[in-house]
């Protein structure tokens, strides 16, 4: 267990208060929350989680967090996440594990989302790591034109596109909604708002990994501590 992601999990729990409905993230990190959550609820917390994730899910079942599904909550009070970029306006992007649409759902509902990562994953302009877009196999290959236009567009330094594969290699990999993983190499992402915009008009993409204006505390874990930085959003 990487002790940076550890120290950020940590830190997260001062977020969590007795009786909140908690969105769990999918994800290296994410699970080492789910793990530190499964040992405050032996101790007596009271908290249901929506996860985001079949793996998630199986992940809260293996640690004793009590789990309800997304269409029975009413209110979510917090989610807590990991991420594979953070901006200095917070803004993330994520999908590396290839469950962003249905993080995004739970995260974009909740009052808030605080994002746990590694120092690693802090950078001055999204798009080293490849943008993965969640899109509808069905016309794909009309939808991965549309989507190369649209980063080339909003000004992204490169835009070239990859289907992402299965572990096994032997096909597309498909998501826990059905869908395909389109990997796109930006390069550097100078406008996200417009990007996330305009792969938002797109009809075969389900959802993109950009959170823009979404996460309002990210907790950085360092091998010896973590800083925890929070912004307001209305
Ligand atoms: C999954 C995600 C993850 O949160 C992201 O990939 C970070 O994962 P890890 O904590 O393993 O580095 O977005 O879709």
């Amino acid at each position: 267990m990487s002790q940076a992601k550890e120290n950020a999990a940590s830190a997260a729990l001062e977020f969590v208060k007795d009786g909140m409905t908690i969105g769990l993230g999918s994800g290296s990190t994410a699970e080492i929350f789910i793990e530190m959550l499964g040992e405050k609820v032996a101790g007596g917390l009271k908290l249901q989680g929506v996860p985001t994730s079949q793996a998630t899910a199986a992940c809260a079942r293996e640690n004793g967090v009590p789990l309800i599904e997304a269409d029975r909550v009413s209110r979510i009070h917090l989610t807590v996440d990991g991420a594979d970029e953070v901006d200095p306006a917070f803004n993330l992007i994520k999908g590396g594990g290839a469950c962003l649409l249905r993080e995004k759902i739970i995260a974009h509902a909740s009052d808030k989302m605080v994002v746990i990562v590694g120092g690693n994953k802090m950078v001055e302009n999204l798009g080293a790591f490849p943008l993965p877009v969640e899109v509808d196999p069905f016309g794909m290959a009309i939808t991965a034109e549309q989507i190369y236009a649209a980063l080339k567009r909003s000004g992204c330094e490169n835009a070239q596109t990859t289907l992402r594969q299965n572990k096994a290699s032997d096909g597309p990999l498909i998501t826990d909604g059905g869908h395909y993983i389109l990997d796109c190499k930006c390069g550097l992402i100078p406008s996200p708002a417009d990007t996330a915009h305009l792969l938002s008009q797109i009809p075969g993409v389900m959802e993109h990994g950009l959170f823009i204006d979404i996460a309002s505390a990210i907790v950085v874990g360092e091998d010896d501590h973590a800083k925890v930085m929070e912004l307001t959003r209305e």
